[in-house]
């Protein structure tokens, strides 16, 4: 089909309300009016399309018809000519990534990745995050405030994935410089000049530091991620060096700054519900519904991008080839037309239900590390002899897509 209509108005409140200080703070208010009153919404502040309704954002994530592929070029045109020529290899790295790939290209990706990360592997790493969420615990200072985010969301996946690739604790701090700047500029609402320099700088550095750790590994293997990257074969194809920086990039921002918001998001959980915290202490089991229900309720990604290479139609609204749609992960969770009281955090929910690792195709790779990261992080915080207390506001950052605390100031009282 053909769109000839003109874009239906967007009501006033969708531009006031959306990107504000009390939007980063709390989106939900403004997710349940979207809800409510403009399911799908065109923001000229984005410039972009808003689809909130659960089903919608199932289905359209799943919709192979709809590409990631164009994500890169299409978010890279906010970009000035000079920002993106001077940032190309950035922007060439990010465009490699499998999860802004399409088939054919992302389906072969995903398979020969999928031979270097099995589900063997994530199991096989339960009992060391078992001993770092302990060593991290241990360290807790008592009867003083201290950043929960710093003492533990953020360290904890960081340190699972550089296990698993094979990358030695003392590199973190750089992994976590190169991973900040790459989320930050496809995070934000739109790329930034300056944030894609910060990412081009990050991207050859980590390009040097990646390229240098396989050359290692073809001399000597080891049993890590990284060199089963490098050996990773599908029918005699195999990953080129670049697809391997790329997809090393990708983990170690999809790795953790994702699982880093999941861990505080449900820390923040733990503390305003005492009742559901008991429950978890006495119970370790009821730490997977736990966590399904903070995926749900207050995910960590909050939103997807696609884009429709032809006119298409979204719950009867019209929308033009070439225009960004945002799929809003973070809004579906809190779809009255699927979850009752949608409000309510519930882990034993008979409507159970989230799209908070995507749907289809796309489905984050790392699901079941995230799940086993953070049912055994909850756990651990659930169980402490002492309950964690806030000792402070919670700070968010600008991020429209990733939903983490930047600051979570908490106390265990003396
Ligand atoms: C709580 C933690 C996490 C959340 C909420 C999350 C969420 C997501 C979502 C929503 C997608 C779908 C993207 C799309 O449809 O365009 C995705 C894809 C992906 N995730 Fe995760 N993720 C998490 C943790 C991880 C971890 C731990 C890893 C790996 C170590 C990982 C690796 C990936 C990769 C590689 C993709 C791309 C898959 C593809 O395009 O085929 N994620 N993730």
């Amino acid at each position: 089909m053909t769109v000839t209509a003109e874009r239906p108005a967007t009501p006033d409140w969708v531009a006031t309300d959306f990107l504000t200080p009390a939007f980063f703070a709390d989106p939900y208010p403004f997710y349940d009016r979207l809800l409510a009153e403009a399911p799908v919404v065109w923001s000229e502040q984005i410039g972009a399309w808003l689809v909130s309704p659960f089903d919608e954002v199932g289905v359209g994530l799943s919709d192979l018809r709809l590409s990631s592929g164009a994500r890169i070029p299409t978010l890279a045109t906010t970009l000035s000519p000079a920002a993106r020529e001077r940032n190309a290899e950035a922007i060439a790295c990010m465009a490699r990534m499998m999860s802004f790939r399409d088939a054919p290209d992302h389906t072969r990706l995903r398979r020969l990745v999928s031979r270097a990360f099995t589900a063997r592997r994530v199991a096989g790493l339960s009992d060391e995050i078992e001993a770092i969420v302990a060593r991290l615990v241990a360290a807790f200072p008592v009867g003083q405030p201290f950043d929960l985010r710093t003492a533990f969301a953020f360290p904890l996946p960081a340190m699972v994935i550089c296990r698993m690739l094979g990358i030695d604790e003392v590199h973190l701090a750089s992994v976590r410089r190169w991973s900040e700047a790459v989320v930050t500029l496809l995070s934000s609402a739109t790329m930034t000049d300056a944030a894609a320099d910060a990412a081009q700088a990050a991207v050859l550095e980590a390009d040097a530091f990646i390229a240098q750790a396989l050359t290692e590994r073809a001399k000597s293997p080891r049993d890590d991620l990284l060199t089963a990257l490098a050996q990773a074969r599908d029918d005699g194809d195999a990953l080129t060096g670049d697809e391997i920086t790329a997809m090393v990039i990708l983990l170690f921002f999809a790795g953790f700054e994702t699982t880093e918001g999941l861990i505080g998001n449900g820390a923040r959980v733990l503390m305003s519900h005492p009742h559901l915290r008991r429950a978890l202490a006495d119970d370790p089991a009821r730490a997977e519904p736990f966590v399904e229900e903070v995926l749900r309720w207050d995910p960590s990604i909050h939103r997807q991008s696609r884009v429709s290479p032809v006119d298409t139609v979204i719950a009867g609204t019209p929308i033009r080839a070439g225009e960004p749609i945002l799929f809003m992960i973070g809004a579906a969770g809190r779809d009255p037309r699927r979850f009752t009281d949608p409000g309510v955090f519930n882990p034993d929910r008979a409507d159970a239900g989230n799209v908070g690792f995507g749907h289809g195709a796309h489905f984050c790779l790392g699901a079941p590390l995230a799940r086993l990261e953070s049912r055994i992080a909850l756990r651990a915080l659930a169980q402490l002899p002492t309950p964690l207390a806030p000792a402070g506001p919670v700070a968010y950052g600008a991020l429209l897509a990733v939903r983490k605390p930047e600051a979570m100031p908490v106390i265990i009282p003396a």
